[in-house]
C-alpha cells in the first residue's frame, strides 16, 4: 500500500511541478532586483521584453491589481498632491484590515487627453504587493479603489529626470512621433506615466511613459 501511494506521487510530480512553474511565471510583482531600474521598492511591477525599436520597448504586462485614486485638475502637479496623500493613507492602514503596506514601484498615472488649460481626469495608482494581490485589503476612504490592469502590450519610452506635466508631455510628443514615423499603430485613449523614484530621489531617476498596442507590435523582422 505505501509502494503505490508512493507510485502515484511519482506520477503526480511532474506535473506539479510544472503547474509551479505556471504559478511563478504568473506572479507579476516581484523582486525588484530583477529590475535595473527600479532600486527603491522591494517589489516592483515585472514585464516580459518583447522587442526593441530604436529607443523605445515592447513590453508584455500581465494583469496586475492597483489601488487607484482620481483627481480633476487642469495641473497634474495639484492633481498628484491629492491623490498621493489618499494612496499613502491607504498603505499606512486606512483599509478594512487595517494593515500597512509596502510602497511599490512604479506609480502609475493615467494622463488625460486634453489641452494644457483644460480641466481633466487624473489617475494615479499604487501597484499592491504580490501577497496582496488575490484579496486586497479594502479602503476605507471612497475615493480610493481597486482595480485591474488588463494584460497588455505596451510601447514604452523611458527619461529620466523628474516627471512633471511638461517633461511628461514632451516624452508623450516623443513617443508618438516615433511610433507614428513607423505606422505603429496604439490605443490613443490611454496615457501612462510611471514614475520609479521618490521625490527625494536626485540622481538616476527613471520615468516612462506608455501606450497600449492595437495589433501586432511593430517590432523589427528578426532577419
Ligand atoms: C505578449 O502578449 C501578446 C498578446 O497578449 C501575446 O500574443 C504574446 O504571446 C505575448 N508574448 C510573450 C513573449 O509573452
Amino acid at each position: 500500500m505505501p509502494r503505490t501511494q508512493h507510485s502515484t506521487i511519482m506520477m503526480l510530480l511532474p506535473g506539479l511541478v510544472g503547474l509551479l512553474l505556471v504559478l511563478t511565471a504568473e506572479a507579476r510583482v516581484g523582486d525588484s532586483s530583477q529590475l535595473q531600474f527600479c532600486t527603491e521598492t522591494e517589489e516592483c511591477l515585472l514585464f516580459d521584453p518583447i522587442c526593441q525599436i530604436n529607443d523605445l520597448e515592447v513590453r508584455n504586462y500581465s494583469s496586475v491589481k492597483w489601488v487607484s485614486t482620481s483627481e480633476s485638475s487642469m495641473l497634474m502637479e495639484f492633481a498628484a498632491m491629492n491623490m498621493f496623500r489618499r494612496l499613502f493613507d491607504y498603505i499606512r492602514g486606512s483599509n478594512d484590515q487595517g494593515v500597512v503596506i509596502d510602497m511599490t514601484s512604479p506609480v502609475l498615472m493615467n494622463m488625460p487627453q486634453k489641452s494644457w488649460w483644460q480641466t481633466g481626469v487624473f489617475t494615479m495608482s499604487f501597484l499592491l504587493p504580490d501577497k496582496y494581490q488575490k484579496s486586497p485589503p479594502k479602503p476605507t476612504d471612497g475615493k480610493v479603489k481597486v482595480h485591474d490592469t488588463p494584460d497588455m502590450t505596451v510601447y514604452v519610452l523611458s527619461y529620466s529626470g523628474w516627471m512633471t506635466t511638461s517633461s511628461i508631455n514632451n516624452a508623450f510628443g516623443q513617443l508618438f512621433t516615433q511610433l507614428d514615423a513607423i505606422g505603429a499603430k496604439y490605443r490613443k485613449d490611454t496615457r501612462y506615466a510611471a514614475g520609479y523614484n521618490s521625490p527625494m530621489t536626485i540622481m538616476d531617476r527613471h520615468n516612462e511613459v506608455m501606450v497600449v498596442v492595437e495589433g501586432k507590435p511593430a517590432c523589427p523582422s528578426q532577419d
